[in-house]
């Protein structure tokens, strides 16, 4: 059985990927940076009848947490093959560039960059093992420096000190753990899952978590000849899903 570790999946977006991972017959370790908040998740998807899930405690912003999490996770498998950075957040609703403190930019850099590098270092021995290695690092469409150039982009005006700046930097970590990645049985992709109804926006977004979480899971379940260091979105290009980075 393929096992999954998914952070930030206590709900929205994460906590559907981790139902359709188990729907898809995978051992899903569920990332929650609150315990308890994990467990109830759990126990949702175990009267749902899905029973190969257990919750893992992880702060992706708290480097003892992570090293806690690889030390439990190491005793529970010694194979990871997928690996979703899904924690993120927003920051402050409104991030002028010229005011926005450099304290909250930093702290969305913490979980939506240092966090992803952090667990990703911290997993990919496990990753290693696995013979079909991918990981999922969950952008946005906000994070294209291409199309936040381009007047006619429908985000165009959509601009912001720290989320935006936070996405761009987790793609192009992504290309540079791709690159480093060549060679190997990994699959390493930026995927964002549209614009959806969740708390991260007050659930404003016109998406469904269910779709959302149906382009994660499609490249954590790549096959071999899958692309890998590609930036997939579905909102930014409709009709080919690749996004300019
Ligand atoms: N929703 C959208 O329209 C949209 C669009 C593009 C991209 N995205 C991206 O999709 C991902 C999921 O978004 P969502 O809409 O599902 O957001 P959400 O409803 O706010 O859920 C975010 C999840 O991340 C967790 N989290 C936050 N900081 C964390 C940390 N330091 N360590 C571990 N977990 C942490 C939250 O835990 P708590 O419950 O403890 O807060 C929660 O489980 C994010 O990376 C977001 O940037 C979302």
């Amino acid at each position: 059985m393929k096992t999954a570790l998914i952070t930030g999946a206590n709900k929205s977006i994460g906590f559907e990927a981790a139902r359709q991972l188990l729907q898809n017959g995978y051992y899903v370790y569920l990332g929650s940076r609150d315990l308890q908040r994990g467990q109830q998740a759990v126990d949702q998807l175990q009267t749902e009848g899905l029973s190969q899930v257990e919750p893992i405690q992880i702060d992706v912003a708290d480097s003892a947490s992570v090293a806690a999490a690889r030390e439990t996770l190491g005793q529970k498998t010694k194979v990871l093959d997928v690996l979703i950075n899904n924690a993120g957040i927003l920051g402050d609703p409104s991030q002028p560039p010229l005011t926005s403190s450099v304290s909250m930019i930093k702290e969305v850099f913490e979980t939506n960059v240092f966090g992803v590098i952090a667990v990703t270092q911290a997993f990919i021995d496990l990753l290693r093992e696995s013979p079909e290695p991918r990981i999922v690092n969950v952008t946005s469409g906000l994070g294209s420096l291409t199309l936040h150039n381009d007047p006619s982009w429908k985000y165009y005006p959509v601009k912001g000190a720290a989320y935006q700046p936070s996405k761009a930097a987790l793609n192009a970590y992504t290309i540079m753990l791709a690159y480093e990645l060549r060679d190997t049985p990994f699959k390493v992709n930026a995927v964002d899952p549209g614009y959806t109804a969740t708390d991260f926006n007050h659930h404003s977004g016109p998406g469904t978590v269910s779709d959302a979480a149906a382009r994660l899971v499609k490249a954590a379940m790549l096959g071999p000849d899958g692309p890998t260091s590609q930036f997939f979105s579905d909102d930014n290009a409709p009709e080919t899903g690749i996004s300019p980075w």
